[in-house]
């Protein structure tokens, strides 16, 4: 089961997320990091920021990128990671991939595996969860085998992105993310959630059927798992109370 951690508020979750990533580049001062973009993890980020470690060897591979926007537009997931997660957090920018960031389209799924392949794999991979129940932008009916490839993303992912942009149309159709399977060859998945519109996914990924159909529920899946959650998001957890006295009851040597 996935440790369920339900805070009151998202800085309060940036902190718990800020630990657990903290106690790893302690201990592996290069060690890979899956990076995603979206305003669930800038809480996160902030925290982290905020602790002023030597993140210069960390490496990162982001989880997703659009296809068909610009080099250098600001929503381009290159750009979002490089602003909000390698500047504030001093992250070497070399070190860092995204997606599609270098060769044909084509290709760039393959050559995304081999890069994190080479680098010894992803150690803790930090997650957000799409209203769809899409983590990275695996929509529903991905496989739980995928790997890195070229998706097209739903008209309610469209929608919930069209803030970051001037018109709901320019947000971009296609996609490409790590697939589910590449999620889950992670060593660590810290999932974050916040907010009442997120209730539903939360819930279907942490307790409902794996099934396709919520991507998110892969994390069932997963031997290692860190879901942290303000109270609205675990409004619908059918077990919130277990969580709770889970949490509170955690022996020291799990503590960070
Ligand atoms: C986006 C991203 C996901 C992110 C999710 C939630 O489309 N591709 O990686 O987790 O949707 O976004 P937000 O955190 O802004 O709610």
């Amino acid at each position: 089961m996935a440790e369920v951690v339900i805070v009151e508020t998202p800085d309060a979750a940036g902190e718990v997320a800020a630990d657990e990533i903290e106690q790893l580049v302690r201990s592996n001062p290069r060690a890979v990091l899956g990076l995603a973009t979206g305003s669930t993890p800038l809480t996160t980020w902030r925290a982290l920021a905020a602790r002023k470690l030597d993140l210069t060897q960390v490496r990162g591979f982001a989880l997703d990128e659009y296809v068909g926007l610009p080099v250098g537009h600001p929503e381009s997931y290159r750009s979002v990671i490089s602003r909000e997660v390698v500047e504030p957090l001093g992250l070497t920018p070399s070190l860092v991939r995204v997606p599609a960031d270098s060769g044909p389209i084509e290709t760039a799924g393959v050559d995304y595996e081999a890069a994190i392949t080479a680098a010894g794999g992803v150690d803790l991979q930090v997650l957000g969860i799409g209203s769809t129940g899409h983590i990275g932008f695996n929509e529903p009916g991905s496989s739980f085998a995928s790997l890195t490839r070229v998706k097209t993303l739903t008209e309610q992912t469209r929608r919930d992105n069209a803030r970051f942009f001037d018109s709901p149309d320019d947000v971009p159709v296609h996609c490409i993310t790590q697939g589910l399977g590449t999620i889950m060859r992670a060593r660590h998945l810290v999932l974050l959630a916040f907010g009442a519109g997120k209730a539903a996914a939360l819930a279907g990924a942490v307790e409902g059927p794996v099934t396709a159909s919520l991507p998110g529920s892969a994390i069932q899946l997963h031997a290692r798992v860190t879901v942290i959650v303000d109270e609205a998001a675990a409004s619908q957890l059918a077990y919130a109370d277990y969580y709770r006295y889970a949490w509170a009851n955690r022996l020291d040597w799990e503590k960070l």
